[in-house]
């Protein structure tokens, strides 16, 4: 990797307590020339350089994925250089690659973010099986919301885990969705209500014998609770020997420490990307690119974004 560049909107939806469309899109529109100079610039090469060029084309946003879109044909047209389109979550199922120590293939990864809770068994670059998803919320989206009813503001995921540090975990047993046994679907919306409702009585209690902290800190635990423990089944069920952790919600590193731990008992090896590579990121985007076009893949200009666009339909490799 030569060079990442992330422009982040987060002190622009900030005050809207989550992403606004027609700001993000206009917000692209304004940064992506300057992003892709800064990255070209970061990695000292041309335009010239340049073999090829990855896009993100779905699951997301319209306008944003528009913009990036009719960038990159634009530029690979004027560059005579083949383009492709790639999935998002392709680019966070293959991001560990961008580090050194990578997992053998096959392996089982969890993607953990705002927008998707997933559970892929990988057998090859281009090769992936939903084993199961989450039926309402995203994990992520449970964090963002606890901490906008706890008036932490938006994104939540980091504020609540630095507030966990300092509660009792243990302090308030909330609700945990296992589905059945042996399920490896997800559900997050029972215990962002329960939570609501909690904090709801919570602030009209006095004197408070509960603290943020332990509200913070118990929500925490049930996500990882669940989050952790089918990563685990997933990959017992397949018979692999190594599980990734990727997306946004993979920088907490209480479940870094709780998947490591059961991975450990049973003999697993868990992988996962540094938090610059697990939040939304280009070069795992390049990334997914560089095994495409290499391979042959090829999009031509009457490529299309996708506001759905699922794993399974990503074509393999
Ligand atoms: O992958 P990502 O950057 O964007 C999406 O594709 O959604 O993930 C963003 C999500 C947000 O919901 C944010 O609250 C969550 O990841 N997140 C975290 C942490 N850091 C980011 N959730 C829990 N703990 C964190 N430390
Ligand atoms: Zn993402």
């Amino acid at each position: 990797m030569l060079s990442s560049v992330v422009h982040s909107q987060v002190q622009v939806h900030h005050p809207y307590g989550g992403v606004v469309p027609e700001l993000a899109s206009r917000e692209h529109l304004g940064k992506i020339s300057t992003i892709v100079n800064e990255a070209l610039d970061q990695a000292s090469i041309t335009q010239k350089d340049l073999d090829g060029i990855a896009v993100t084309v779905g699951p997301g946003l319209i306008g944003s994925l528009l913009v990036g879109l009719y960038f990159a044909k634009a530029f690979a047209y004027v560059l005579n250089i083949p383009y492709v389109g790639i999935n998002h979550l392709e680019g966070h199922i293959l991001s560990i690659f961008l580090e050194e120590r990578t997992p053998p293939l096959p392996f089982v990864v969890l993607t953990v973010s705002g927008g998707h809770t997933a559970l892929y068994h990988v057998e090859q670059i281009g090769h992936y099986t939903p084993m199961g998803q989450t039926l309402d919320d995203a994990a992520g989206e449970a964090f963002d919301k606890v901490a906008k009813v706890l008036g932490l503001g938006y994104p939540g995921g980091v504020v609540i885990e630095n507030l966990a540090r300092s509660g009792n975990k243990d302090r308030i047993r909330f609700p945990r969705a296992y589905l059945g046994s042996d399920a490896l679907d997800f559900s997050f919306s029972g215990l962002k209500t329960a939570v609501a409702l909690y904090v709801k009585k919570w602030r009209e209690s006095e004197p408070k014998e509960v603290s943020m902290a332990d509200i913070a800190a118990s929500f925490q635990e049930a996500v990882i609770d669940v989050l952790a423990r089918k990563a685990i089944a997933a990959a017992e069920k397949s018979k692999v020997g190594s599980v990734v952790v990727a997306g946004g919600v993979a920088c907490n590193q209480a479940l870094r420490d709780r998947v490591k731990d059961l991975a450990s008992q049973c003999g697993m090896a868990l992988y996962y990307p540094r938090p610059a590579f697990c939040t939304d990121n280009g070069a795992m985007i390049a990334l997914a690119g560089y095994h495409r076009i290499s391979r042959g893949e090829r999009a031509d200009l009457s490529l299309d974004v996708k506001s759905r666009y699922p794993v399974e339909d990503i074509p393999p490799l």
